[in-house]
């Protein structure tokens, strides 16, 4: 456990989260707990997620909230060798891409989001409530470029990659977010639409290295109480 029975009481030194590590190399994580044990993992043991897993994690990394509720991140889970080995050398060599058992392209699509507002906006709406969020997104995003519009749909996307990160941590698999690959290229092997921002290739699986170890600001040099 690493909360102690206080409940603002968090453990964060490098001896606790050591401990943490090693005690909960195999078990289910708390959201504490993962946020002080993943690091990046570059290298993988040849053990399968099934896609029953990776399903799990995108309904829960889904969970993610966003602006208006949009939701504009999408995923590509690739499994295939040979797409992987492509990847791989899309994203300068990185040996993790072809290594691990799955890698999850995540990308944004606000196109897609744009042209579905009808199922994007909450289906508890009454209609006219409804029509009216819908003519305001219009509004809102229908004055952007596409280009734009595909930046910021990114920044709602990073949120649901920051709940990946953590969600595979909790739940026992470790993985390796990259943003050093070549897009274009990367959009081409996938099949991605040319309006697509891709927010992160994330290897997913068990690792076969500790990573890294953690190197973090502490919270006095990046917050002001005032
Ligand atoms: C969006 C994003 C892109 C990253 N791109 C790469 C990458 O292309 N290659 C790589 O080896 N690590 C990459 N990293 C990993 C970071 O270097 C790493 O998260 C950071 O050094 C902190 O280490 P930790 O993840 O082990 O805590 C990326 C991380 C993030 C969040």
């Amino acid at each position: 456990m690493i909360r102690s029975d206080s409940a603002s009481a968090f453990i964060t030194t490098e001896h606790e989260i050591a401990g943490a590590r090693g005690s909960a190399s195999d078990a289910r994580r708390s959201a504490a707990e993962a946020a002080l044990t993943r690091r990046s993992v570059r290298a993988y043991r040849d053990v399968p997620v099934t896609d029953e897993e990776v399903r799990q994690l995108l309904t829960l990394t889904g969970r993610a909230p966003s602006a208006f509720n949009l939701q504009p991140w999408r995923f590509v889970v690739i499994r295939d060798q040979a797409t992987k080995d492509r990847l791989q050398a899309a994203a300068y060599g990185q040996k993790q891409v072809g290594e691990a058992p799955v890698v999850l392209a995540m990308y944004a699509d606000m196109e897609d989001t744009m042209a579905h507002l009808d199922e994007v906006v909450h289906p508890d709406l009454p209609a006219d409530k409804k029509a009216a969020t819908i003519a305001m997104l219009e509004r809102n995003f229908g004055g952007m470029t596409v280009e734009a519009r595909g930046v910021w749909a990114n920044t709602q996307a990073n949120i649901a990659l920051g709940y990946l990160l953590l969600i595979a941590e909790s739940e026992g698999f470790h993985t390796s977010p990259m943003l050093g690959f070549d897009a274009e290229t990367t959009k081409a092997i996938l099949g991605l639409p040319a309006h697509a921002t891709i927010t992160a290739l994330v290897a997913l699986g068990h690792g076969a290295e500790d990573g890294f170890r953690s190197h973090r600001h502490e919270v006095d040099r990046v917050a002001r109480f005032v």
